[in-house]
């Protein structure tokens, strides 16, 4: 039977390895926080299976809300242009935000975002990714806190997709080329 896995080059992050990190993650989070729960946002839909376990890794009376923001349109390149699709619910003014990132990759979303988050009078606005792709990095922008650095390739699952596929791939991958190079 042909599977998800059958579209990988190779598993790049096995659930196991995701979960200890999320783990690490999520009592660093606790302590920096403590005192001063901050207003989670998870930036949909890539970051909703990361999101999910991290908040149940963070020992705080946290609140939480969802934003989507979209840079990419259906291919495995940035189009550059930055739009909210979905925002937030909750009044942020004067609240501490920490942004919920799957990945970052030229760095223009969570540029975008946060900017866009501090004019509206939040606090302060800090960044978590699973996963960073630095080499790709076109703006300025060092998340505060971040999972795993990963080279210069294109993957799926635990919420990262392809053309909306893999997201519930427990595991990450790398996809192979032959599935988004056309010929
Ligand atoms: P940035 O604005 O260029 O930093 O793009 C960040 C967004 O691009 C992420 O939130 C993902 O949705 C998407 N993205 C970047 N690299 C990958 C990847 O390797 N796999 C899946 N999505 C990716
Ligand atoms: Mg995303």
């Amino acid at each position: 039977m042909k599977t998800m896995y059958d579209d990988l080059e190779s598993i790049l992050l096995p659930a196991e390895k995701i979960a200890e990190r999320v783990k690490q993650i999520g009592e660093k989070i606790s302590a920096d926080f403590a005192g001063n729960p901050p207003l989670i946002v998870c930036i949909l839909k890539g970051s909703v299976v990361f999101f999910a376990d991290l908040i149940r890794a963070i020992d705080l009376p946290i609140q939480i809300d969802f934003m989507a923001a979209t840079s990419y349109g259906s291919g495995t390149v940035s189009s550059g242009e930055v739009a909210v699709v979905k925002d937030l619910a909750i009044d942020i003014t004067g609240k501490n935000i920490l942004l919920v990132e799957d990945i970052i990759d030229s760095g223009r979303t969570l540029v975008y975002l946060k900017k866009l988050l501090l004019s509206r009078n939040a606090a302060s606005v800090s960044i978590v990714t699973l996963l960073d792709k630095p080499s790709r990095r076109t703006e300025k922008l060092v998340p505060d806190y971040c999972g795993f650095t990963i080279p210069d390739a294109f993957v799926v699952g635990y919420g990262l997709d392809y053309a909306e596929k893999y997201r519930n791939m427990k595991d990450i991958g790398i996809l192979a080329p032959r599935i988004y190079e056309k010929g």
